[in-house]
C-alpha cells in the first residue's frame, strides 16, 4: 500500500526522509488526485520540530477536532495566487475553512501589535499561515499565540515551498540522499531554505550567484553543519558550470523578490549572466529536472524554452504545494 495510484512512484518504507501518511479522502477539487488522498508531511527539521507522524490519519482532519477547531487563517502581506489556492483548497480538503486576511487589514505591527494579533487570532482560528517580509513577525506570532503558525514566506525562508520542491524531486528522481540540486540566481529566501533543507536530507546543494548576492553566512553555516551530519555538500560559487555539474535538479527564482521591485533594473543587469536557458540547462545532467517556485519572470531568470521544455516539472511542483501544505496542516493541527 505504498503506491499512490495514478501519480506517485513507489515509496520505500525505509530510508525515505519525508514522512507521509494517508487517509480516506476524496473531493473534486484537485483533478489529479486519486480516490485515496495522500498527505505528505514535512522534512525533518524543516519547522525545527521533530516530527513523528503516524500513518493513516483519517480525513477530514476536522472530524478529529472539537466543534471550535476547524479554521485556519492566512495572514498575507505578500499575496500570491498559487499560495492562496494551495492553502485554501488544502484546508477545505481537510474539512476545514480558510480565512484570508490581507496585509492592510491585519496591519501587523502597525495597526495592531504582533502580540495582540496573535492573541486575537488564537481565539478564532486553529492555525495561522503567514506570508510576510520579516521573519520576526512569524516568530512573534508563534511566541505569543496559542495556535500553530506556519511560515508561508519571509525574506529569510520559504520552507513550505521547499517541501513541495523535495517532494517533486523525489517523484521524478527517487531517493533524495545523494542527489544534487543546483540553484542559480539570487541568494534569497529560496536559496536559504533549499540549502538548509537539502543539506539536512543528504542532497548536495550548489548555489550559483553573483558574489554580491551570495546567501548570508548564517544560513550557509547552518547548511554546512547539516551537511556535515548528513554527508552532503554545500557549495556557494559564482560559476554556473561548477554549480550545475552533475546536478539532478536545476532551480531558479526571480531576481527581484517581492519588496525589491525598485531594484528590478539594477538586478536585471547584475544577474544577466545567471539566466537559466537551454545552454545553461545542458550544463547539468542530461535528464536533470527544472524547478521554479513561481511566479516566474519568463525572459529574465528563465526562458520559455526551459519553462515549457521537456525537463521542466514546474507545474507538478506547483501542485505539490497543495500536498505538502496539507501535510503540514494535518501534522500541526490534526495529529494530536
Ligand atoms: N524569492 C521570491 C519567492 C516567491 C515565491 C520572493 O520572496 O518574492
Amino acid at each position: 500500500d505504498l503506491i499512490c495510484p495514478g501519480k506517485r512512484a513507489e515509496i520505500p518504507a525505509e530510508g525515505f526522509p519525508l514522512f507521509f501518511c494517508f487517509g480516506e479522502g476524496g473531493g473534486a477539487i484537485a483533478r489529479r488526485r486519486p480516490s485515496r488522498d495522500w498527505l505528505w508531511a514535512a522534512g525533518r527539521g524543516v519547522l525545527r520540530k521533530s516530527f513523528v507522524l503516524p500513518k493513516g490519519i483519517p480525513l477530514p482532519v476536522a472530524d478529529r477536532l472539537g466543534p471550535r477547531r476547524r479554521g485556519a487563517a492566512q495572514a498575507g502581506k505578500l499575496p500570491d495566487a498559487g499560495f492562496q489556492a494551495a492553502l485554501e483548497v488544502g484546508v477545505q480538503q481537510l474539512g476545514g475553512h480558510a480565512l484570508y486576511i490581507s496585509g492592510p487589514e491585519i496591519g501587523l505591527g502597525t495597526r495592531e501589535s504582533v502580540y495582540d494579533v496573535a492573541n486575537v487570532l488564537s481565539r478564532f482560528v486553529d492555525g495561522i499561515m503567514i506570508r510576510t517580509f520579516h521573519q520576526s513577525d512569524v516568530e512573534g506570532l508563534a511566541k505569543y499565540g496559542q495556535i500553530p503558525v506556519i511560515n508561508g514566506l519571509t525574506d529569510d525562508y520559504h520552507p513550505c515551498q521547499v517541501l513541495a520542491d523535495l517532494l517533486t524531486l523525489y517523484e521524478h528522481k527517487g531517493a533524495l540522499a545523494g542527489k544534487k540540486l543546483a540553484f542559480v540566481g539570487d541568494g534569497n529566501n529560496m536559496a536559504n531554505s533549499l540549502m538548509i533543507i537539502c543539506s539536512k536530507l543528504g542532497v548536495d546543494v550548489a548555489i550559483a550567484t553573483p558574489a554580491a548576492y551570495a546567501p548570508q553566512e548564517t544560513y550557509v553555516s547552518w547548511a554546512k553543519e547539516n551537511a556535515k551530519a548528513a554527508g552532503s555538500t554545500v557549495t556557494i560559487t559564482t560559476d554556473i558550470a561548477e554549480a550545475l555539474r552533475g546536478a539532478d535538479a536545476v532551480y531558479t527564482d526571480v531576481w527581484a523578490s517581492m519588496g525589491m521591485e525598485a531594484e528590478t533594473e539594477k538586478r536585471a543587469r547584475d544577474f544577466a549572466d545567471y539566466q537559466v536557458n537551454s545552454a545553461v540547462l545542458k550544463l547539468a545532467k542530461p535528464d536533470a529536472i527544472f524547478l521554479h517556485c513561481l511566479p516566474a519572470h519568463r525572459g529574465s531568470e528563465v526562458t520559455d524554452e526551459v519553462m515549457d521544455g521537456p525537463q521542466s516539472v514546474v507545474f507538478d511542483e506547483a501542485e505539490n504545494r497543495l500536498h505538502a501544505q496539507k501535510a503540514v496542516l494535518a501534522l500541526l493541527m490534526g495529529a494530536r
